[in-house]
């Protein structure tokens, strides 16, 4: 049975009727066309459905999407502002930190939630928080030293 859920997303409320066992990251994507978060695995496993609620990330493809409400939900659209890029959107640019771009949104989110809590890591820390962020081109050096660029900017 359907049921309606109010989601806070990007700092705008969303209310969307979906059945209980929608994940989030259907209903971003298909419901609210946030296409950012991208479907791999699906199993929790590959961290491209990353997105942050309440700051903490999150594999969206094996969170319900009710789990979320009332919660705070940030996904890669919310951070450029008003025209300007996030210094880690900036930083990934500057660094050819991306090829395909399909791991991308979600190594980010979970890089901002990572520096959110530790401002000034070491390449080491910085490495095993992406650990859960499964990159298939790049082999990881210039996403790391984008991060770590990004982070005295920040
Ligand atoms: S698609 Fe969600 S963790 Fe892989
Ligand atoms: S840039 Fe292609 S999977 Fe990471």
């Amino acid at each position: 049975m359907k049921r309606s859920v109010l989601l806070r997303i990007n700092g705008e409320r969303h209310e969307v009727y979906i059945k209980p066992n929608r994940t989030l990251l259907e209903v971003l994507r298909e419901d609210l066309l946030l296409t950012g978060a991208k479907e791999a695995c699906g199993a929790g496993e590959c961290g491209t459905c990353t997105v942050l609620v309440d700051g903490k990330p999150v594999n969206s493809c094996i969170t319900l999407a009710m789990e979320a409400e009332g919660k705070e939900i940030e996904t890669i659209e919310g951070l450029s502002k008003g025209g300007d890029l996030h210094p880690l959107q900036e930083a990934f640019i500057d660094h050819h930190a991306f090829q395909c771009g399909f791991c991308t949104p979600g190594m980010i989110m979970t890089a901002k939630a990572f520096l959110n809590r530790k401002p000034g890591p070491t390449k080491q820390e910085i490495r095993n928080a992406i650990a859960g962020n499964i990159c298939r081109c790049t082999g990881y050096e210039n996403a790391v030293d984008a991060i770590l660029n990004a982070a005295k900017e920040m």
